[in-house]
This record gives C-alpha cells, structure tokens and sequence, in this order.
C-alpha cells in the first residue's frame, strides 16, 4: 500500500493505474479506523480493482464549537488496517492541500439536510458534501462507500452525486456494532467507562422501537415519546433528536405507513453519538 499527502502525487498515482477495464472504488473517512471502516474497505476490494482510501479530518464540516481540535487521530494504526483491509492507496492530505487559499466553492444539498443533523449541525453537510465532491474529483473512483451508520450522510452524499450528473455509484454498506449493540464509531474513544455503559441506551432506544412496531404501533409519536423516557431514565444520557422519517425524502412521517428510518442523537456525557434504523411495520389490514 502506497501513501500519498499531496492532490497531485493521488492523481499521478491512479493514472498511472487506471484502465477503461479497472473500477476503483474509494473509502473516505476521517480516520481513527475501527471494525465499521474496515467493512467498508472490505466490500470496496471485493467489488474494485483498486480501492483508494482516504484519512482527512475535515475542518469544514465541524462548528466552532465541536471537536475538530480534540478529534483522535492515530495514522500509524490506521495505516496497518488499511493494508491489511486491501486497500492499495492511502491519501492523507493537509487542510491547506484540501483548501487551497482562496477556496470559496460550497456544494449544498437543500431539503434533505433541514432535519437531524442537519439541523443540529448548521454547516455540517455543507462541509462533508464539498469535501465529498473534492475528493471525487481527485480520485474519480467508480464506486464510492459509505456507511448506513450515517444514514443522513449517505442520503445527502446520494442526492449530490445524482443531482449533479457525478459519474459514480454510491453503495451503503450496513452498521458494524459492538457486541452489545453500540455502532462503532471514532467518537466511542471519548467515553470513559460509566458513560460507555450508559451508551448501551442509544441502541436501546432503537431495539424498542423495532419492538413497539412488532406489536402494532403505527404512530410515530408514540415511539418517540417511549424513546424520551427511556433516555430520560439514563442519567449520563440526554437526547438531541428522535425523528421518523421517510428513507428516501428524509421528511418526517407521522404515520408508519410504509418502512420509514428512525435517527437518533444521543449526548451522553459531553459525546454526541448517533444511530438509526429501519422500521418496518406491520401490514395494514386491508378495509373489509
Ligand atoms: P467517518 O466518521 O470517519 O466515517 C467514514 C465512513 O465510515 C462513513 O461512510 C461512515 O458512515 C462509515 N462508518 C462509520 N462508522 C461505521 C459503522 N459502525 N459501521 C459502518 N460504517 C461506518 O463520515 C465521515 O467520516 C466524514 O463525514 C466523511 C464522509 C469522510 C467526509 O469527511
């Protein structure tokens, strides 16, 4: 596996590699890799001929008053998983690489990024959609994948890639969980040890859920209220959001009326961590 940190050394890399027959499928995370970025790595082998990864803390995506400073990083390890995950070029690029002086293109996905966390994070999709489109560009891959554990992410990443004509399939990959139920993620590092037991609640909030729409609830309200006094109930635990919404349109739904997705965001101590699923309920008895 080769690593490269500038633009142009990726770009000298892949041409010399690219072929009409070659697909190159491309992995971008921020780094600090676990069991949810190797399985994206993975299927990218399994379904590439070269797959191209990339490690960049993107400073844009990040508000001023989030972890950007804080965010783990730990090249060294990274770089062990990614060879031994298959992957034949690694880019870790700098800001000022990324984001040149004088940068002042913005992509922005309306609409599907009013909610969650878009809501929640003013910017935050602003600044993964233009970094997606960047690094796109760079590698200009095939395939590109992304993990459903972001599920927003990947709808926005979907609607940029097809609203702007971008020649690239982008493949969800499902969650990769801890045995217990918590979605892996970079930010787990921050838990210390109470906080990691009281993160058992966040996939918690999920599974009952999935158990209330197994016993017939259709009303969204419903589910979100038993959601709150289930985070209520864990001291180390306060709840951002808990909406339904449409998987497609990412509009909240009231009714459960067809599968609809369930996001959450959970504080638990100061970490914010976020999950989802799908719901599915039960048929609705046709009118006799
Ligand atoms: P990061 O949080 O590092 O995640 C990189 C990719 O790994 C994303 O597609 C994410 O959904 C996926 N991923 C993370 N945890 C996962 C899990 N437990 N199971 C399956 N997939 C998982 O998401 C980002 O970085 C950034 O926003 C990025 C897209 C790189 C743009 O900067």
């Amino acid at each position: 596996m080769d690593i490269l940190t500038t633009v142009n050394d990726l770009r000298e890399a892949i041409r010399a590699r690219r072929t009409y027959l070659k697909r190159i499928g491309f992995v971008p995370t921020m780094g600090y890799l676990h069991a949810g970025h190797e399985a994206l790595m993975r299927q990218a082998k399994e379904e590439c001929d070269l797959v191209v990864a990339s490690i960049f803390v993107n400073p844009t995506q990040f508000g001023p008053a989030e972890d950007l400073e804080k965010y783990p990083r730990d090249l060294a390890r990274d770089s062990e998983l990614c060879a031994r995950a298959g992957v034949d070029f690694l880019f870790h690029p700098d800001a000022r690489d990324m984001y040149p002086l004088g940068s002042s293109t913005w992509v922005d996905v309306d609409g599907l990024t009013a909610i969650a966390c878009g809501a929640a994070r003013p910017g935050h999709f602003r600044g993964v959609c233009t970094v997606c489109a960047k690094l796109f560009n760079i590698v200009r891959p095939d395939r590109a994948y992304f993990g459903e554990k972001d599920f927003q992410q990947l709808m926005v990443i979907k609607r940029m890639v097809r609203d702007l004509f971008m020649p690239l399939t982008i493949v969800g990959v499902p969650t990769v969980r801890e045995p217990d139920g918590l979605a892996m993620s970079s930010r787990n590092s921050y838990l210390s040890l109470s906080e990691r037991q009281a993160a058992r609640v966040v996939p918690k909030t999920l599974q009952r859920a999935r158990e209330m729409i197994d016993a017939g609830e259709h009303e969204g309200a419903a589910i979100t209220a038993a959601i709150e006094e289930l985070v209520a109930a864990q001291p180390l635990a306060k709840l951002q959001y808990a909406v339904i919404v449409d998987p497609d349109t990412l509009t909240p739904m009231r009714a459960l009326t067809h599968e609809a997705r369930l996001l959450v965001a959970i504080f638990v101590g100061a970490t914010r961590l976020i999950d989802n699923c799908a719901l599915v309920p039960k048929a609705v008895a046709p009118p006799a």
